[in-house]
Parts: structure tokens; C-alpha cells; sequence
């Protein structure tokens, strides 16, 4: 095995793989405040969607296996807000670590400026360094948090939110 890892946009028969990383984000972290798992429909709907509107949906491929994804779609449902968009990056557990969430990233912004858009927004549970770094290293800018705006795990969270201008 050579551990090489390539970025490039996903195809149908990477969403159960897709799902299996996302459910594992809704059942054992906070990176997304849901408490519900999903089925393969749904991940088909959102590809579907993401797709409608012309926006990349990119995985990692590493050994022939699927170790990450990222995407974007809109950041809020009114025209003025056409050219930003809300961003997320998943790795799958036993990739972490790897620089695996870092070329996601790096693909996905490129992916943005050449689709025209001109900010890329990130809103982050406030305790999650990882990414928090991750996006700072990036060149995205803490705008601010807000407190306790969500909940899971029977405690309250707080967002974090970042921005990218393209
Ligand atoms: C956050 C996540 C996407 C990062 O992906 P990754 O492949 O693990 O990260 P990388 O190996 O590419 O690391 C890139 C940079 O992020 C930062 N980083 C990543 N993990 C970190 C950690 N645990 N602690 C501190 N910094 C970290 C570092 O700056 C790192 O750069 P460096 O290695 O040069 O120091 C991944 O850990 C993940 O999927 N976590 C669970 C889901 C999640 O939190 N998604 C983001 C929701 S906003």
C-alpha cells in the first residue's frame, strides 16, 4: 500500500461510505449537533442537492478506501447571500491526524474560487481545536462565538464561527 491519498469528487457509490463517517460524527462527537442517525436516501438526497446547485461534493481516497469528504451549500436561503457559502470536512476516525482533512480542505477552497464564490463560511463547535486549527491554518478569520447556542450530550455548546474571503 502506498498511503497516498486523492482528493476527487464523489460518485454515488461512496455515500454509504459517506454516511457510515457521518453517522459516526452524529453519534460520538459534536462536530454536528444532531442526534439522529441517517439512511443511505438521505445521503442521497443532500449528494442530489449539493449537485442541483453545481457544488462540489469531494471524497479522500486512501487505499481504495473512502477516508474523508467535504462540501459546501448555501449559508442561508436568501439571494443576497448567493456568492457564500457553509462548508464541512469529515475524517473518518482511523484517518485523523493524517493530513487527510487538510488537503480536503485545500481542494474544497480552490473548488470555491473557481466556482466564483466569494465567501466561505465555518461555524464550529467552540471546543474543537482540531478544526478551529485546522481552518486558522487555512487563512479562515474568527469572527466570533456564540454561547450556548446548542445542545448535546445533555450540556450546552458553543459555536465558533470563521470566515474565508476568496
Ligand atoms: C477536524 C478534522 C476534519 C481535521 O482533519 P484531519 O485530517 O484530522 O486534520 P489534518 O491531519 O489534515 O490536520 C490539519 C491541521 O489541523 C490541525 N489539527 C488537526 N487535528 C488537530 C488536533 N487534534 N489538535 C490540534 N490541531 C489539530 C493542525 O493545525 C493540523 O496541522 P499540522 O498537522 O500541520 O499541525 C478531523 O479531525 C475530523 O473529521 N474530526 C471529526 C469531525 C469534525 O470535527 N469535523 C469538522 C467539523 S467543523
Amino acid at each position: 500500500m502506498t498511503g497516498a491519498t486523492r482528493i476527487r469528487d464523489a460518485v454515488q457509490a461512496d455515500l454509504t461510505a459517506i454516511r457510515d463517517i457521518y453517522n459516526d460524527a452524529v453519534e460520538n462527537t459534536t462536530a454536528i449537533w444532531n442526534d439522529n442517525l441517517v439512511d443511505l436516501q438521505n445521503r442521497q438526497d443532500w449528494y442530489a442537492a449539493r449537485r442541483a446547485r453545481g457544488f462540489p461534493v469531494l471524497v479522500a481516497e486512501r487505499d481504495g478506501a473512502i477516508a474523508g469528504y467535504a462540501a459546501y451549500g448555501d449559508w442561508r436561503a436568501f439571494e443576497g447571500f448567493r456568492h457564500s457559502v457553509e462548508h464541512s470536512v469529515y475524517v473518518h476516525r482511523d484517518h485523523r491526524g493524517a493530513g487527510i482533512g487538510r488537503q480536503l480542505m485545500q481542494e474544497l477552497v480552490q473548488r470555491a474560487r473557481d466556482g466564483g464564490i466569494h465567501v466561505m463560511v465555518a461555524c464550529i463547535e467552540a471546543e474543537n481545536r482540531g478544526s478551529i486549527r485546522l481552518h486558522e491554518s487555512l487563512g479562515f478569520r474568527t469572527v466570533g462565538t456564540f454561547r450556548e447556542v446548542g445542545t448535546k450530550f445533555g450540556r450546552w455548546l458553543d459555536l465558533t464561527c470563521m470566515e474565508l474571503q476568496l
